[in-house]
């Protein structure tokens, strides 16, 4: 299958409007390119911090520990403006090591040692592990003077051997419990625990097949409630045999308690089992691979069970409509996959299915330890359970069709109103982090900040919701962001509109401030200006019309002395991706065949005694108007002009107030014409050579337009015939041959079982396959 075609259909889905509802609305509302006043970051960076891929907080929030290239680094994050590096250990194999490694037919940029597990093992020492030229290693290090104590473990089990392999690791009561490949080649996939003394035994899985089929390990997590670990993670679908090579994304767990069973499973867990975690919005292909998951704990009083796990995913198909997905699970929706039904494995045919048995035992469940050889057999054969885990709601959180984005971080945050909003921190493939607050109507993007420009290969995202600072590593270093910075607004309008959880409008300071106690102006859910600007004097809102708002003298407007005849080009900042900007004049209709309204919202036209005056540039966003800028355009100082037809036109060209110019209060308060990247102060002047600009600019776009008129059109027919039913031999045609396969379902396995696989022509993929 070709990707362009992949491509060129996705484009036409986006530019004919097809995407789902959840897909809407996922434009950040303002972006932060690098270096943007608005949005200070702090970086760490240089030779100290190269591969900065484990990140770790230390209590309290001031200190961060780095696991980097061949080096540990507490890093002191307590000041605004800088983080200082507080202490660093060294930690790199030798040159013996070095040499070997690349004997071994390894490159020596892989041969370095890349901390990946760096964590508290109790309240003074941070267990740390790197791949130490392909033969990982652990050491104890001292938390305070960043010393090693103790001589170092054999990393094996404990870390990947190759740098580019992901892993996962967690300390629960001083034991480590980790998933990652555990051996040189990578083909020995192990979730595994480590540490434990006494009558406790360090433990893994047993060699049984299938319990792991080739994972890439993403993310554990520990819920005391449950004495569980949850381990997250993709692998290949075995039980999806008729495609070859279906990626699943699962949830396993494994219980604290495990002490291995005493004959049978020596050594072993008992109570590992695992689930598959299904991100699909109905009609489509799954999001089948997961990248990155976080979870948030419940709300203060609710039970464990209401915890989420929000998750990326992506999709091993192109034709889904978005390049990422993230869904959130819940703990309940996980316990009850775990609770129901397993599949049996034929140890001959090697093929699942659900057939009935007799239950011997409940696998998954905790204290088996002393539970019978039969028992202990029955979980060790039956790991898999039936159901899949379906998102939280029903449906997918979000569906990006721009972006793939690769880590989140997610938080609840508590409004000035008290009620509570998921916030969820985005990282983008390309350097960009998306904050997202989630509301009943969909994800809202608040904004994005660029956090690096070359695309990084190593990434890690942690935040320090206490402090409202996010860290993000890179292979460059790492980066701090501010959760929020509400001063950013500097109006209420503009503090309400951003619909940010963290920002509210303070009426008796005049500023837009992060959420405290204090009553504050905001409206999360509905960003509804004139609600929540009650008490405050709405400045911006008038418009022409209006005649009932008390007579001001006319505001003098931004001054723009023009020439006759000369093209003149007035600017109008949008106020946020989501506003759409509009002109207006006094009493005056903007015919279309004196003005242009070009794409960045400024308008062009040319001076005459028919277009001199005032002109007032408004941005409309949810439902709330509110002026830009205004300018008052008038002929350069010289001979008056002859008197023009038009009243209107008259009185502006003579520089008096007309008469229904009341309305001209709305004179841009401070800074904000200036806003961002425009200053119409500056911009409005035009030179007349731009005159010959604007017509070849003009004549391009009309070209332009033609153009994308007839790629459109192309585009549809290709679409239709895409669409339309009696063309689905057409349709298939343009799916890889495993993705036909996928959607008419495995005809040979469905047979196979006694019962053909039905209703698989709306494009599901069978949950069940058998
Ligand atoms: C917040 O935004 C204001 C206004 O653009 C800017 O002056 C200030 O430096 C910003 N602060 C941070 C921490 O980004
Ligand atoms: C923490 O663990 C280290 C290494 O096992 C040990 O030496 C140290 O005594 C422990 N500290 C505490 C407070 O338990
Ligand atoms: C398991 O059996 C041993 C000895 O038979 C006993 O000491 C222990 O308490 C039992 N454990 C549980 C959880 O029942
Ligand atoms: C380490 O960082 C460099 C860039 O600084 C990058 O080229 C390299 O791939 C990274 N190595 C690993 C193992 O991530």
């Amino acid at each position: 299958m070709m990707p362009t075609g992949d491509r060129l259909l996705s484009l036409t889905v986006t530019l004919l409007g097809f995407l789902g509802p959840s897909a809407i609305g996922l434009t950040p509302r303002v972006s932060f390119p690098m270096g943007s006043p608005g949005r200070r970051l702090t970086r760490f960076g240089g030779a100290d911090v190269g591969n900065a891929t484990t990140l770790l907080l230390g209590d309290g929030g001031d200190t961060l520990y780095v696991g980097a290239r061949d080096a540990v680094l507490a890093l002191d994050v307590g000041h605004q403006d800088a983080m200082v590096l507080r202490n660093k250990l060294d930690w790199r194999p030798s040159e013996k090591d070095l040499e070997q490694c690349s004997m071994k037919g390894k490159k020596m940029t892989d041969c370095p040692n890349f901390i990946r597990v760096l964590l508290f093992l109790n309240a003074t020492h941070i267990y740390a592990c790197g791949t130490f030229a392909f033969s990982p290693r652990c050491i104890y290090i001292n938390s305070e003077t960043l010393t090693v104590s103790l001589k170092p473990d054999e990393g094996r089990g404990r870390c990947p051997y190759d740098p580019y392999q992901r892993n996962t690791a967690i300390v629960v009561d001083g034991e480590l419990y980790t998933g990652t490949v555990a051996d040189y080649r990578g083909n020995w996939p192990l979730i595994s625990r480590h540490l434990s003394e006494g009558s406790r035994v360090d433990l893994k899985l047993d060699d049984t097949l299938g319990w792991l089929e080739d994972p890439t390990f993403i993310s554990s997590s520990f819920i005391p409630d449950e004495g569980k670990i949850y381990f997250f993670f993709s692998e290949v679908g075995r039980e999806y045999d008729f495609i070859d090579k279906f990626i699943v994304s699962r949830v396993s767990q494994v219980c604290t308690s495990d002490v291995g069973g005493q004959r049978t499973l020596q050594r072993r867990w008992t109570t590992f089992a695992k689930a598959q975690l299904l991100c699909q919005a109905p009609g489509e292909l799954p999001y089948n691979v997961v990248q990155d998951i976080d979870s948030l704990p419940p709300a203060e009083g609710a039970p464990a069970d209401d915890t989420l796990f929000y998750g990326i995913f992506t999709s091993q198909w192109s034709v889904n409509s978005g390049l990422s997905a993230v869904c959130a699970f819940s703990l309940s929706a996980i316990k009850s996959a775990f609770s129901g039904g397993y599949k049996v494995l034929n140890r001959d045919t090697l093929q699942w299915s659900t057939r009935v048995q007799e239950r011997v035992a409940n696998p998954g469940e905790c204290g088996l330890h002393n539970a019978s050889d039969n028992a202990l057999r029955y979980v060790k054969e039956n790991f898999l359970a039936d159901d899949s885990v379906r998102p939280a709601g029903g449906g997918l959180t979000l569906v990006s069709a721009e972006h793939r984005y690769t880590h989140l971080a997610v938080q609840r945050v508590r409004a000035a109103d008290g009620a509570e909003y998921a916030v969820l921190f985005l990282l983008t493939e390309s350097g960009y982090l998306h904050k997202a607050v989630l509301l009943q109507s969909g994800a809202h993007v608040v904004e994005e900040v660029q956090v690096f420009r070359q695309p990084q290969r190593v990434k890690s995202l942690k935040l320090s919701a206490a402090k409202g600072l996010i860290y993000v590593g890179t292979s460059e270093g790492v980066v701090r962001v501010p959760v929020a910075n509400c001063s950013f607004y500097w109006t209420c309008a503009h503090c309400v509109l951003a619909r940010d959880p963290f920002c509210g409008w303070d009426a008796a300071r005049r500023a837009c401030v992060g959420v405290s106690a204090a009553p504050l102006g905001q409206d999360v859910a509905g960003g509804n200006v004139e609600k929540a600007c009650q008490n405050v004097a709405l400045m911006h809102t008038a418009r022409f019309g209006t005649n009932n708002l008390p007579a001001a003298p006319c505001p003098a407007g931004e001054p723009v002395p023009v020439s006759l005849h000369e093209v003149v080009r007035l600017p109008c900042p949008a106020a946020s991706r989501l506003s759409r900007q509009s002109w207006e004049r006094p009493n005056s209709r903007l015919s279309p065949e004196l003005y242009l309204h070009l794409d960045d919202g400024s308008l062009s036209f040319v001076a005459t005694p028919a277009t001199l005056g005032h002109y007032l540039c408004l941005s409309a966003e949810n439902g709330f108007r509110q002026a830009v800028a205004v300018y008052h355009v008038k002929q350069k100082s010289g001979p008056p002009p002859a008197r023009p037809d038009g009243p209107e036109s008259a009185s502006a060209a003579a520089g008096q107030p007309g008469p229904d110019l009341t309305l001209w209060m709305v004179k841009a308060a401070p800074g904000e014409a200036a806003f961002r990247d425009g200053d119409p102060q500056t911009s409005a002047r035009t030179p007349s050579y731009l005159k010959e600009l604007v017509t070849v600019s003009v004549l391009l776009a009309l070209c332009l337009g033609a153009l994308t008129l007839l790629l459109l059109y192309v585009l549809k027919q290709r679409w239709r015939s895409r669409t339309a039913p009696q063309q689905v031999a057409a349709e298939s045609d343009r799916r890889t041959p495993v993705e036909r396969e996928a959607l008419r379902g495995g005809p040979a396995q469905g047979e196979r079982n006694g019962h053909v696989q039905g209703a698989l022509s709306n494009g599901h993929l069978p949950n069940t396959p058998i």
